[in-house]
Formats: C-alpha cells, sequence, structure tokens
C-alpha cells in the first residue's frame, strides 16, 4: 500500500482503544487488521461475530447494530475490558435495495434505513453519551459515509439517501459534542463483498455499473490500510480535515 503523507507516531496509538461495526468482513475487517499493526486494541462487532486479528487485544460480539440496546452493551463491555473508547467507528453498512426506487420491496427500503441511519445514530448515542464521563481526552467518531451521499447514481436512491443522512447528522452531532471529534468519512472505492455485488446488476438496474466493472478490471481501489491510516491520523492529530464531511483521497498507484 502506499505511505501516508502524514505522521502516524507510535506513542499516539498504541494501547488506544477502537471500536469497529461490521468487522466481519470488507472494509471493517481491513480496518480491523490496520489498527492492530498499529498496537490499537480492539472492539469488533457485526452480525456475525468478527475474527480478532492474530494478536490483537480485542473483544468481539455478534451484534445487529439496530438492536440498540445490544449494541450498547457492548460499549460497555468493550469499556470495562479495554478502558474508555479513544475511536469509534461505524462503519456497518448495506447496499440494498438497488435498482429503480418504484421496484423497491418496503421491507428493504425499511432495512436500509435502520442500518445505514438507525444503526450509526445508534453507535454514536453509545459513544458519545459514554465519552461524557470520561476523562477529558481526544476521541474520535467516524460514520462511514460514501461519495453516493453526493452524487446522482441511478439504482442507488436508498443507499445515496442513506448515506446524505449520515452526513448531515454527523454534521449535527459535530456541533453538538464539541468535546468529541466528529467526522462523516467516504473511504473512496474499496474492494468488498459489497463491490462485488454492485458488478452483478446490469444497466438496467445500476446504468453506472460499467465504471465499477473497469475498476475491477484495473485494481483502481483504495486498500482498506490506507483508509485505516487516515482514520489513525485522525486520532493522532496528524490528519486534520477542516469539514466534518471529508473524503478519503484515492490511494495512488505505485
Ligand atoms: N466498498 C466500497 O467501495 C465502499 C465505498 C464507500 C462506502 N463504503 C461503506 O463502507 C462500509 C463497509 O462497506 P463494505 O464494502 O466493507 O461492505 P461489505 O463487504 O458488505 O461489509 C459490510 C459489513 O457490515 C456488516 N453489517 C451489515 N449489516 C449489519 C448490521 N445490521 N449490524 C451489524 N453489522 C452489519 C457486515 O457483517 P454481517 O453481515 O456479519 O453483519 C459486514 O461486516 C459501508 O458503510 C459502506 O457503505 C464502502
Amino acid at each position: 500500500m502506499a505511505e501516508v503523507p502524514f505522521d502516524l507516531p507510535s506513542e499516539a496509538l498504541e494501547g488506544r482503544v477502537a471500536v469497529i461495526t461490521g468487522a466481519s468482513r470488507g472494509l471493517g475487517a481491513g480496518l480491523a487488521a490496520r489498527f492492530a499493526e498499529h498496537g490499537l486494541q480492539l472492539g469488533l462487532c457485526a452480525r456475525h461475530e468478527p475474527d480478532a486479528p492474530p494478536g490483537a487485544r480485542a473483544l468481539t460480539g455478534a451484534v445487529d447494530v439496530t438492536d440498540a440496546a445490544k449494541l450498547d452493551r457492548f460499549a460497555s463491555a468493550v469499556a470495562s475490558t479495554l478502558g474508555p473508547i479513544d475511536l469509534w467507528v461505524n462503519n456497518a453498512g448495506v447496499l440494498d435495495p438497488m435498482g429503480p426506487q418504484r421496484r423497491h420491496d418496503p421491507a428493504a427500503v425499511d432495512r436500509a434505513l435502520r442500518v445505514n441511519v438507525g444503526g450509526v445514530a445508534n453507535g454514536t448515542r453509545s459513544f458519545t453519551d459514554r465519552c461524557r464521563g470520561w476523562a477529558p481526552a481526544r476521541r474520535v467518531l467516524v460514520n462511514v459515509s460514501s461519495g453516493a451521499a453526493t452524487s446522482i447514481y441511478e439504482g442507488w436512491s436508498i443507499y445515496g439517501a442513506t448515506k446524505a443522512a449520515v452526513d448531515h447528522f454527523t454534521e449535527i452531532v459535530a456541533a453538538e459534542e464539541p468535546g468529541v471529534l466528529c467526522h462523516a468519512v467516504a473511504p473512496g472505492v474499496v474492494d468488498t463483498e459489497m463491490q462485488a455485488t454492485i458488478r452483478t446488476h446490469d444497466e438496467r438496474t445500476f446504468p453506472a455499473v460499467e465504471r465499477f466493472r473497469e475498476l475491477h478490471r484495473t485494481g483502481a481501489w483504495s486498500s482498506p490500510a490506507w483508509v485505516a491510516d487516515h482514520l489513525l491520523g485522525l486520532v493522532a492529530a496528524t490528519w486534520a480535515p477542516e469539514t466534518v464531511v471529508v473524503r478519503v483521497p484515492a490511494e495512488p498507484r505505485s
């Protein structure tokens, strides 16, 4: 992977505690692996209990982010086992329903809203409420967004709308919680199961599908480690975006 253009001093990262939702695969699992390489302790959850990266001090749990009480109990367990949480990443997300909105299954719409918006709100509440009771320290909230929050992709009306909601929600949380550094972060394109699902569609359900097939052919992805290092730059205060809503720059090709 490419090296990020800022320092990640080990004294600012080692032993810090990070929670990642949706850490059973894809970007979340990749973030966990990279955070562990930097010596962070980890709280990892998803509906399928994630594997802890080898050698990492970690607490894992099978938690659906739409279950606010269970997610909150997981936050408590992480804090009592590993210590106050320094970085909380609301990463869990779903893409479906894809295709023209007039064909959507209402149950799938409801599910996407509950996971992509409700799950982010649940995680944010569990984290920020606890932050107020902990000794002041640099504490960072990252809500994983997408370029789809602002781009017009036909076939992604619900996905794009949920990510736009994540952006605006995070801007308001940032105003409400001055003691927590809050960012909605679009990670760029990362090679995950979500991307594989996109490529199973055709022009009728997702007119931009060829762009994503081309990304796959050329391997023009950002690695999870590249995204992870940007999030760690927020913790180390060496990456300091000026806006709440930010996009991780595309990883340069070597
Ligand atoms: N990949 C990209 O290019 C890209 C680009 C922009 C934004 N993103 C965003 O990045 C995040 C991760 O995406 P990805 O590409 O890694 O997707 P993915 O491969 O589909 O992984 C999604 C993760 O979310 C978890 N998850 C889904 N529903 C959940 C729920 N109700 N409760 C708890 N965990 C749940 C899944 O685990 P379980 O099935 O075990 O629950 C899985 O670990 C998403 O928010 C996505 O919108 C991705």
